[in-house]
């Protein structure tokens, strides 16, 4: 009897290394080593908090810590959402979410928990997407959707310079990877598990400007010339403050012409939208972004005769096929109209002419719209931030604005 059972477990040892082998043919040798080699460290020496490379990078940890990045994990907008997240899936200590907002899990399954606890402190110690969450990849496994980030946590940080000065704290190895979309591509293509729904960015890689040599870095790193550590020679850098939504880049998302033809009882406004975006505007995730596009028409004293909105947007669909701004529990998209990359859309608008006045003005305002869903959760996130309804989520923020004055 008990001789049997040591021949079963031989055989089920045998089986299971025979498996092991077998298994990890399909994934890269170097994944399957991170994942084995980084468990014998604490996270905080495989992952070094972005606090220690602000001695030596303050300018770089400076415009880091004004970025969306560095709130990854802190946003009361992603406190709520991971918490429905965690209630409505299997995944109960919300891995999938960390895979992009605080990708050291990926390393440390078993960290997940840690994670969930500090983002509930409101006050982690911890960095979600901090310096070495990014300098520390190796290589991008672009067969993955989204493509799979592989680390090697060791002293040596990756880059895109080819002569670094050497310092006492890391090695310096320059990766063309860096200079690259397909690095940003890892968090910014879509949701793991949910391949089945459309990609948040659209179809850049057959836009203009990738097509001519434009990556993510070139508009949302742009370069500038400077101190990369304290002390250096200047050189090229790259600003790390990841503008986006918010800082300069707005500035080159969108053209608008505006054509106004006064008629006797209803005038008409024709927009020209023209995305010079390489991807999709807004980006669908999470799932309440939204752009609008408000027309306001002003008359006699200046009060507004007309208003009229229009949103750009992705509709989820969920499981009964409801709508719903939360993603993560989509299976569908029920309707879709986000500006494709660098697509032209023309919106026309009709409204009564005010007729108490001598001319009109014509406002065209395009914003991204603030936080919206069901009641509850909008006041969940309100609550729960700092600044309460002051809290970025909650501001309208201005992509461009168009006003002229018709005669009547
Ligand atoms: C490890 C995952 C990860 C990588 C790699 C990454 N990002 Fe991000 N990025 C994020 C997350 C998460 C956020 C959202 C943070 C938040 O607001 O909660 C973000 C936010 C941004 C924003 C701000 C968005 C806004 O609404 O204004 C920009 C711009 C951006 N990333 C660009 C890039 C570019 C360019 C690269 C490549 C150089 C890159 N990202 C690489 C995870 C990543
Ligand atoms: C594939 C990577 C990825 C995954 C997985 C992911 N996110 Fe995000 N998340 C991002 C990026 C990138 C942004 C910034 C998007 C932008 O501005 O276009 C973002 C932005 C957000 C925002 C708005 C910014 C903020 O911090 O308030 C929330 C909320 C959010 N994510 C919640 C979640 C939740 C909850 C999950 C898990 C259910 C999740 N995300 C999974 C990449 C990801
Ligand atoms: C003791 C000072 C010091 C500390 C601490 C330090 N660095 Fe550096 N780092 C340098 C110097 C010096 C350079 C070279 C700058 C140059 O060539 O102009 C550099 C270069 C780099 C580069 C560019 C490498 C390349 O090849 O493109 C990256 C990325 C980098 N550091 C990341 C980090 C990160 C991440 C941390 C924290 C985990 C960190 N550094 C901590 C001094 C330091
Ligand atoms: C979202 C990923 C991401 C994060 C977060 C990030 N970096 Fe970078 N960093 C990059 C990329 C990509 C480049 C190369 C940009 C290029 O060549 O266009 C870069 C370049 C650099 C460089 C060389 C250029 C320069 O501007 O000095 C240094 C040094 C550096 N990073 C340090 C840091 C430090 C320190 C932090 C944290 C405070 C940090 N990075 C956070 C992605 C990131
Ligand atoms: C030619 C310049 C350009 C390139 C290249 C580019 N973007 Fe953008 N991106 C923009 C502009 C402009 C906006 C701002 C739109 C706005 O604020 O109205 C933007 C917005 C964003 C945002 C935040 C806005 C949102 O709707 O949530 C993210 C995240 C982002 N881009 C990521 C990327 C990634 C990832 C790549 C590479 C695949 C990339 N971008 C390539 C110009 C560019």
């Amino acid at each position: 009897m008990q001789k049997t059972f040591y021949v079963m477990r031989w055989v089920v040892g045998l089986f299971s290394v025979a498996m092991m082998l077998v298994f990890s043919i399909d994934r890269p040798i170097t994944e399957v080593l991170a994942v084995k080699k980084s468990q014998t460290k604490p996270l905080e020496k495989a992952f070094p908090g972005s606090q220690k490379c602000k001695r030596c990078h303050l300018r770089v940890f400076e415009e880091w810590e004004a970025s969306a990045q560095s709130r990854s994990i802190l946003t009361s907008a992603f406190r709520v959402s991971l918490e429905r997240y965690r209630q409505s899936s299997e995944d109960k200590e919300g891995a999938m979410c960390f895979r992009c907002h605080a990708p050291s899990v990926l390393e440390y399954p078993d960290h997940a928990a840690v994670y969930v606890k500090e983002i509930e402190s409101g006050d982690p110690r911890l960095d979600g997407v901090g310096c070495s969450q990014c300098h520390l990849i190796k290589e991008v496994n672009p067969d993955r959707h989204p493509p799979h980030p592989l680390y090697q946590l060791e002293r040596t940080v990756f880059g895109s310079y080819t002569k670094p000065a050497e310092n006492l704290a890391h090695q310096s190895i320059s990766l063309p990877l860096y200079s690259q979309s397909q690095y940003c591509v890892t968090c910014h293509e879509n949701l793991p598990g949910h391949e089945k729904l459309p990609d948040l960015l659209g179809p850049w890689q057959q836009s203009k400007k990738q097509k001519a040599g434009t990556q993510c870095q070139s508009c949302h790193m742009p370069e500038a010339f400077g101190e990369s550590a304290n002390g250096e020679r200047n050189r090229k850098i790259a600003n790390h403050s990841f503008p986006g939504r918010f800082g300069k880049v707005r500035a080159e998302a969108v053209t608008l012409e505006v054509d106004t033809k006064v008629k006797e009882q209803e005038s008409e406004v024709t927009v020209t939208i023209q995305s010079l975006v390489p991807h999709n505007l807004p980006l669908p995730h999470p799932g309440w972004s939204r752009v609008e596009l408000d027309l306001t028409i002003l008359g006699k004293n200046l009060r507004k005769t007309y208003n009229e909105r229009r949103y750009y947007e992705r509709v989820f669909g969920d499981n009964n096929g409801k709508a719903t701004v939360f993603d993560f529990e989509a299976v569908k998209v029920l309707k879709e109209n986000v500006l494709k990359p660098e697509e032209k859309r023309i919106e026309t608008f009709t409204f009564p002419t005010p007729h108490d006045a001598p001319s009109m003005d014509v406002i065209v305002t395009m914003t991204y719209a603030p936080i919206h869903g069901p009641e509850p959760f909008v006041k969940a996130v309100e609550e729960r931030a700092a600044l309460g309804r002051k809290a970025r989520a909650f501001q309208p923020v201005q992509i461009v604005r168009f006003k002229e004055n018709v005669k009547l």
